[in-house]
């Protein structure tokens, strides 16, 4: 109908608006999202009815695995600082890969409560109509330190997939 159909194109624009804000929040200089018709995008909607996190999603065939480097010996604190500076390094080995993350954020205040977490089981449960995506089926695009330190913990390894970068030499 009509209706649903104003509804649906609100919806649209609002999720482009948020895609901006987001891009804005992680320094991205990118316009447009590549083919938004490719991708799905997750938004944890709190119970005030304010977006606290999204999750975008796309198609991808291959990811590449983080190499991991011995952390050098100091005090707790050193060892984080050291993790959250270092560039991170991976295999130029394609692995196959099902669901590339383009982009995952969570409004500032509602860190580490879980919502990541949650955003990306509804993203395994619905990404692909009738199968549970696995956590290996799953690569992160050029993780910030925040998206390192989380992918790490969720894949259980700082070996997770990557994609999407830019490469150094
Ligand atoms: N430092 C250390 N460990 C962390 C951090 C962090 N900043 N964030 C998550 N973790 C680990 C912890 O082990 C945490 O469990 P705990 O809180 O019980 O210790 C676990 O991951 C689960 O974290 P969640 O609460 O599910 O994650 P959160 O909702 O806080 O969201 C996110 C994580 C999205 C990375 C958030 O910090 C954020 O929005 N950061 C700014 C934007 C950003 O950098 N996004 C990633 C870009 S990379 C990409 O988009 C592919």
């Amino acid at each position: 109908s009509m209706k649903s159909y104003t509804a649906c194109l609100l919806v649209v624009c609002q999720v482009e608006e948020i895609r901006e804000m987001v891009d804005n929040d992680l320094g991205f200089q990118q316009v447009e999202t590549k083919c938004p018709s490719q991708t799905k995008t997750f938004l944890f909607i709190s119970n005030d009815k304010k977006v606290a996190g999204c999750l975008i999603a796309e198609h991808i065939q291959e990811g590449y695995r983080v190499i991991e480097e011995a952390v050098p010996e100091g005090s707790e604190g050193e060892k984080v600082m050291f993790e959250r500076q270092r560039a991170w390094c991976c295999s130029t080995n394609p692995e196959p890969a099902l669901c590339g993350i383009s982009r995952i954020w969570v409004f500032s205040m509602m860190r580490r409560r879980g919502i990541a977490s949650r955003m990306i089981e509804c993203l395994r449960n619905n990404f692909i109509y009738g199968s549970y995506l696995s956590k290996e089926e799953i690569a992160f695009s050029d993780p910030t330190p925040d998206g390192k330190l989380f992918a790490t913990h969720y894949c259980g390894t700082s070996q997770f997939l990557v994609y999407n970068f830019n490469v150094v030499v």
